[in-house]
C-alpha cells in the first residue's frame, strides 16, 4: 500500500477544526490486512482476567486477533501465555474455551505439555527412530513476547519492543482504578459470557464504545422500555434510570495516548448503581472524590480490543478481527468479588436489560454496524462526518476535572450531556495512523 494514501485516510488537523477519516480503513482489505501486522502484532492487547485462571492449571483459549493464545496457571500459581500451537504440526491444543488440566495433550499425534508450557512427552517417542538433532531442540509451546497483568486485567504482546505495560495504559489508569478498585476483595468476571459474530469492522464498535450520540436514536426502545416501566408496568427487577434526568448533566470525554479514551457524565441517580449500598467502604478505602467518580457513567476504551462500560451495570468487553468486515465479540458482567447476592442479582438484572445479546441495547448496535458497512459499498463516500462532533469544545491538555483528580490527559471535553462528542475517537485514529505508518515505513512500533 502507498504510504502517501495511507497517511490521506486520516485526516488530522486540529488547529483548523477538522478531523476526518475515510471509510477504506474500515472498508479496505488490503488496510486491514496491514493492521494484523502493524497494530495486533505490535502493540498490546488484552487477553483475559485473573478471575478466569484463578486455580493452579486453569487455563484459558484466547487470542490476539487471528492469532490463537493459550493463557495457563501453572502449579506454582504463575501465570504463561503461549501461542496454542503444537510444536509438532501446529494444532491447537485446546477445543473448548477454558477448564483445568494439569496437563495439555494434542488432539493429532498426542504430544503433552505441561500447564507451564512444558513438553513432557512425545508419544512413541522411544520407537520413533528421531535423530539427536530433533532431540536437542526444545519442544515447548512458544510463549508469546510478553505477558503483564494490570490490577487483574491479564495483556499480551506478540512483539517484544512494546513500553512496559503501565507506561502504555498511562494516564488512563486512574480511570481503570475507578473499575477495578469497586470490591474490597478485588473484581470478578461473573461466569458465563456472551459471544457472538458480526458482519462489520472490528472499529464499529470501538467507535461505538465510547459513542454517546446514538443513543436517543438507536436505542429508543430501551428509553421507551424504560420510561414505561416507571409507571409500574412490566419488570420491575432491574431499576428504571429516568433518561430525562440524564440530559440534564455534565459530561465529556478524555483523550490519552496510545489510543486509549473515556467518556463519563455525571449521575442524576446514584443509589440506581449497584455499589451503592456499599458505598461507605469503597470511600473509606479509595476516598470520597474517587467513589463520587464510581458512581458517575465511565465508558473507558483501551486500543486495540478492551472496553469497559459502567453505565446501567459494569462490563467488559473485548473484540477481535477476523477479516475486514467480520468480528468477533466477548463480554461478561464484572462485579466485586464477594458481593451479596442481592447486589449481585441487580447488577445481572440491569447487565441483561441493556447488554445482553438478547437485550434492548446490544442488538440494535450489532445491526447498525452492518448497515454502516453496507454503506461503505458506496463508491462516492469517501471521508465520514461522523468524527467532528464537539471539535469546538476541544480543550488541549488536562481541564479543571483532570487537574483537581491529579491526571493528565492528551486533551479534554466538558459540557452538556447533549455535546455527546465524538472527539473520544480521535486517539484511535491517531494511534492507528501512526502505527500503520510506522509499519509501512518498515520502522519500529515504538522507536
Ligand atoms: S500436531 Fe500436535 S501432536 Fe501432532
Ligand atoms: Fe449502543
Amino acid at each position: 500500500m502507498d504510504i502517501f494514501k495511507l497517511k490521506s485516510y486520516v485526516d488530522d488537523r486540529p488547529s483548523e477544526g477538522v478531523f476526518r477519516v475515510h471509510k477504506d480503513v474500515y472498508a479496505c482489505p488490503e488496510v486491514f490486512e496491514h493492521e494484523m501486522a502493524f497494530i495486533f502484532e505490535r502493540t498490546w492487547a488484552f487477553l483475559g482476567h485473573e478471575s478466569q485462571i484463578a486455580k493452579p492449571h486453569d487455563w484459558l483459549a484466547t487470542h490476539i486477533a487471528r492469532v490463537p493464545v493459550l493463557l495457563t496457571r501453572d502449579a506454582g500459581n504463575q501465570i504463561g501465555a503461549f501461542y496454542n500451537a503444537c510444536r509438532h504440526k501446529g494444532a491447537r491444543l485446546t477445543r473448548t474455551e477454558t477448564g483445568n488440566k494439569k496437563y495439555h495433550v494434542c488432539p493429532y499425534h498426542g504430544w503433552c505439555y505441561s500447564s507451564n508450557g512444558h513438553n513432557i512427552d512425545i508419544k512413541d517417542r522411544k520407537d520413533g527412530c528421531y535423530t539427536p538433532a530433533f532431540d536437542r531442540d526444545s519442544h515447548d509451546l512458544l510463549p508469546i513476547a510478553r505477558l503483564a497483568s494490570y490490577k487483574g486485567l491479564i495483556f499480551g504482546s506478540l512483539s517484544a519492543d512494546v513500553p512496559p505495560l503501565q507506561s502504555f495504559l498511562g494516564e488512563l489508569r486512574f480511570f481503570l482504578d475507578l473499575a477495578m478498585e469497586q470490591g474490597e476483595h478485588g473484581m470478578e468476571l461473573v461466569p458465563g459470557r456472551i459471544e457472538y459474530a458480526y458482519d462489520a469492522n472490528w472499529k464499529m464498535q470501538l467507535d461505538n464504545g465510547t459513542d454517546a450520540y446514538h443513543l436517543t436514536s438507536t436505542h429508543t426502545s430501551f428509553l421507551d422500555v424504560m420510561a414505561k416501566r416507571s409507571t409500574g408496568e412490566g419488570n420491575q427487577e432491574a431499576k428504571q434510570f429516568d433518561w430525562q434526568k440524564r440530559y440534564a448533566q455534565e459530561g465529556g470525554d478524555f483523550q490519552f495516548a496510545h489510543g486509549h479514551s473515556v467518556i463519563w457524565l455525571n449521575q442524576a441517580e446514584v443509589a440506581k448503581r449497584p455499589i451503592f449500598p456499599g458505598i461507605a467502604e469503597v470511600q473509606k478505602r479509595v476516598g470520597a472524590e474517587r467513589a463520587e467518580w464510581m458512581l458517575k457513567l465511565r465508558n473507558i476504551s483501551i486500543f486495540p480490543n478492551l472496553q469497559i462500560a459502567d453505565s446501567t451495570s459494569l462490563l467488559l468487553r473485548t473484540f477481535r478481527p477476523l477479516s475486514v468486515n467480520r468480528t468477533e465479540m466477548r463480554y461478561w458482567c464484572m462485579a466485586p468479588v464477594g458481593e451479596a447476592p442481592a447486589q449481585r442479582a441487580w447488577r445481572l438484572r440491569q447487565f441483561e436489560d441493556f447488554f445482553n445479546v438478547s437485550g434492548f441495547a446490544t442488538p440494535d448496535d450489532t445491526v447498525t454496524y452492518e448497515t454502516c458497512q453496507a454503506g461503505f459499498a458506496a463508491k462516492e463516500l469517501d471521508y465520514l462526518q461522523g468524527h467532528s462532533r464537539g471539535m469546538a469544545a476541544l480543550q488541549a491538555g488536562p481541564n479543571d476535572i483532570a487537574s483537581s483528580l491529579g491526571f493528565n490527559p492528551v486533551a479534554s471535553v466538558k459540557g452538556k450531556f447533549l455535546v455527546q462528542s465524538e472527539t473520544s475517537f480521535h486517539p484511535v485514529y491517531r494511534e492507528w495512523s501512526r502505527l500503520m505508518q510506522a509499519g509501512l515505513a518498515g520502522k519500529g512500533a515504538y522507536e
